[in-house]
């Protein structure tokens, strides 16, 4: 099937590792030109050579998307380096260590304001194209009263994406850009959370695994798949969509 993505241009947040990385190597391999920033330069520089050898154009800058300004700033770059953006993937986490009230703040920074501060800035150069689509990247967490490890601040801020997201592909519809959400349930990478609790808390990850029907957890390339098909023309009437891909992690009929 061709998901129509050739000589689109996407933006996708946190590109360096995991998930992100996952995300952008599938649409660098349909011909898409890319943008992605993360934190880390070293990391980040890798992929991007590893897309440019690909002979697509691929951007990038180490920055922190919770800075407002150098965020809307680079986006903006963004959109002039790539001609344009057809696709936004709205990815970023990252881990809180402080507690309480800091520790909401910190979340609400990064799981739910940073996309809206992303959102509003592209969405002007969004509805310049024929095929505008905005995925965000949530999490099972969104809908567990008892999420594990115990986060409650993350699960709390995901819901309230899923909610923003939602709204949006109500409200964008008339502009021809669709939003859809993909949540993942636990997903293994290197380097990522769960290698982590593999190592340090191997009964934790015994759980994880036994969620899923599969008896596993999952992989970014499941994810990325997902987000590939959702973002491309290929999903022209679908939005407002929250696709689960935590091999039924979450039992509840689908309606
Ligand atoms: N992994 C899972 O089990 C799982 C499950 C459900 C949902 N999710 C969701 O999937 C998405 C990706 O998760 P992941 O596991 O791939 O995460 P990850 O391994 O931690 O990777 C996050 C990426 O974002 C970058 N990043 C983190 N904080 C940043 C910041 N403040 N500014 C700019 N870049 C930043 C990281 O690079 P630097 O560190 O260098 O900045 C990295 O490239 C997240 O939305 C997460 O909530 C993940």
């Amino acid at each position: 099937m061709d998901l129509g993505l050739s000589g689109k241009k996407a933006i996708v947040t946190g590109g360096s590792r995991g998930i992100g990385h996952a995300i952008l190597q599938n649409l660098v391999d349909e011909g898409v030109s890319v943008a992605t920033c993360a934190r880390g330069e070293e990391a980040l520089n890798a992929a991007l050579e590893k897309w440019q050898a690909q002979g697509v154009d691929a951007y990038g800058s180490a920055l922190d998307v919770t800075d407002g300004a150098a965020f809307t700033d680079w986006l903006e770059n963004s959109v002039e380096s790539l001609g344009g953006v057809d696709v936004f993937v709205s990815n970023v986490t990252t881990r809180v260590h402080s507690q309480g009230v800091q520790r909401w703040q910190e979340t609400f920074e990064v799981d739910l304001l940073q996309h809206v501060n992303a959102t509003e800035a592209l969405l002007p150069h969004l509805k310049n194209s024929n095929v505008g689509s905005i995925v965000y990247i949530a999490s099972i967490a969104s809908i567990m009263s008892a999420n594990m490890p115990t986060e409650t601040e993350y699960g709390a801020m995901k819901a309230a994406l899923i909610s923003y997201a939602s709204q949006l592909a109500n409200k964008l519809g008339k502009d021809n850009i669709r939003v859809n959400i993909v949540s993942p349930g636990p997903i293994y990478h290197e380097g990522g959370f769960w290698e982590m609790v593999k190592n340090k808390q191997p009964d934790l990850f015994k759980r994880a695994e036994a969620v899923s029907v599969f008896n596993r957890l999952g992989t970014p390339q499941e994810v990325a798949n997902a987000v590939a098909f959702l973002a491309s023309p290929a999903a022209s009437n679908i939005t407002g969509a929250n696709l689960r891909v935590d091999g039924l992690a979450i039992k509840t009929v689908n309606f």
